[in-house]
């Protein structure tokens, strides 16, 4: 059995950490925050950028070691051509501008999901960004691009059978796990969406099992080190039970509790 280097948290207790070791984000909200303005929506999606690079710097300031972005889902090439097309462009924009702070700062990069739609060059772009911050360990920032929470848990299953070599036998979690796109990360601790929907839209589905969930009204243009101090907030005021009772928390040490499989 693969051991993958982040404890489950169905399979054991995680410790609750002041500061979330990891922070998924639904960046959701720049098309109407666009239109609000009377501007087209690609010019949401360009402001987006400047929310995100302020989060990083805020992710790395307050000691946050994962951070996960959904920039594009497995849905989002239903938009209109003209916006999927903006999309990408941006992409290979920012990755140009901003890889050089990115590494700088010692982030490791990685961009998740299915890459073979992408168009050469971009691929390219993204490969060579992630082979130059792999050494870097400060902060893991990792793009899911044309990824879908279904995608991944198949193209896991996928994996986990080819490495079994044997078709009739079953499988457990820990079998499947160290196949998922982001086995290298433990599962967030902190999941924020902006733009006011409270759904998932085939983020994470898997990883996303025992976080804690935030929903803000703040489209993503909006948002910033000040809203992420609230979320954050939030975050420090719940409990997290991990399916025990409020009681047992004051008892058990997080580590020590025991799973009965
Ligand atoms: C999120 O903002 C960015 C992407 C999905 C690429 P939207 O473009 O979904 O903005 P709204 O939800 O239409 O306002
Ligand atoms: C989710 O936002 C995907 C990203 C932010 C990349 P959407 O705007 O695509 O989600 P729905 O369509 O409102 O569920
Ligand atoms: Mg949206």
């Amino acid at each position: 059995m693969v051991r993958l280097p982040f404890l489950s948290s169905t399979r054991a207790v995680p410790e609750a950490l002041k500061v979330p070791r990891h922070i998924a984000i639904i960046m959701d909200g720049n098309g109407r925050w666009a239109r609000k303005r009377l501007m087209p929506r690609v010019a949401g999606h360009a402001k987006g950028v400047d929310s995100l690079r302020d989060v990083i710097r805020s992710c790395l300031d307050r000691g946050v070691e994962y951070l996960t972005v959904f920039a594009f889902s497995s849905e989002n090439w239903r938009r209109p051509k003209d916006e999927v097309s903006f999309l990408m462009q941006l992409f290979v924009k920012s990755l140009k501008a901003e890889i050089d702070r990115i590494h700088r700062n010692e982030i490791r990069l990685r961009v998740v999901g299915d890459l073979a739609p992408f168009d050469d060059a971009l691929v390219s772009l993204i490969r060579d960004g992630e082979a130059l911050t792999a050494g870097n360990s400060r902060m893991n920032l990792t793009i899911c691009a044309n990824y879908g929470g279904r995608w991944d848990i198949m193209q896991a299953v996928g994996k986990m059978i080819a490495a079994s070599g044997d078709a009739g036998r079953t499988f457990s979690e820990e079998d499947l796990a160290p196949h998922l796109a982001l086995s290298f990360s433990p599962e967030p601790d902190l999941f924020i969406r902006t733009g006011g929907e409270q759904r998932i839209s085939n983020f994470m589905l898997w990883q996303l099992a025992y976080s804690e969930l935030y929903f803000t009204d703040k489209l993503w243009p909006e948002f910033g080190e000040a809203a992420l101090g609230e979320a954050i907030a939030s975050y420090q005021g719940r409990e997290r039970r991990f399916g025990r009772t409020s009681e047992q928390l004051v008892s058990d040490k997080p580590d020590t509790a025991s799973d009965h499989a």
